[in-house]
């Protein structure tokens, strides 16, 4: 064979191995990157959910009685993920019902909880006791809580 031409082709092989890791070690990156983000919303959120809702839902999520509904399992989250962002910062009343039993008590809401609180509020209960729903994006909740009622 050629020289020139044994080189390029020994050239070509370097490059294909050059392109394959350089993407492996960044998708790598990327992914602990966005391990590390959850992280971070989950920790922070589990410290706003002790401060702000345990008192009524309790610390293992499984409410109170007939007054406070459970969301450690609860067919209300799954159903309405949007609403549940809006009840956390403005509150609800009026009644729902959860696993098929209904409560009627008012929630007061936390209107000083910032966007982004909130979605780590949401990436803590979404993912912990029967939930597994991944990170709630600080622009996802904010999409969101600008349409609530
Ligand atoms: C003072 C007690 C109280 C606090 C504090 C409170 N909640 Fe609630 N929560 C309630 C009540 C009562 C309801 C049912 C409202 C109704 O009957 O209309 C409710 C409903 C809910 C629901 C929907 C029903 C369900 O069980 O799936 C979710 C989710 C929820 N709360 C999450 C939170 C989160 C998150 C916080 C903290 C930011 C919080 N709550 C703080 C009392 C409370």
């Amino acid at each position: 064979m050629n020289y020139n031409l044994r080189f390029l082709i020994l050239d070509f092989r370097f490059l294909i191995v050059g392109i394959s890791l350089f993407i492996l070690i960044n998708c790598s990156q990327t992914k602990t990157e966005s391990a590390n983000k959850f992280t971070n919303y989950y920790r922070q959120g589990e410290q706003l959910y002790t401060k702000n809702c345990s008192n009524c839902h309790q610390p293992n999520g499984s409410g109170l009685g007939r007054v406070y509904p459970p969301i450690n399992q609860s067919d209300y989250m799954q159903e309405n993920f949007e609403q549940v962002l809006c009840l956390i910062r403005n509150g609800t009343q009026g009644g729902l019902t959860v696993n098929g039993t209904h409560y009627n008590q008012a929630m007061p809401g936390v209107p000083s909880l910032t966007d982004i609180e909130i979605a780590q509020i949401a990436t803590y209960i979404y993912n912990t006791w029967s939930h597994q729903r991944g990170i709630v994006e600080v622009t996802e909740a904010s999409r969101i809580l600008k349409q609530c009622e």
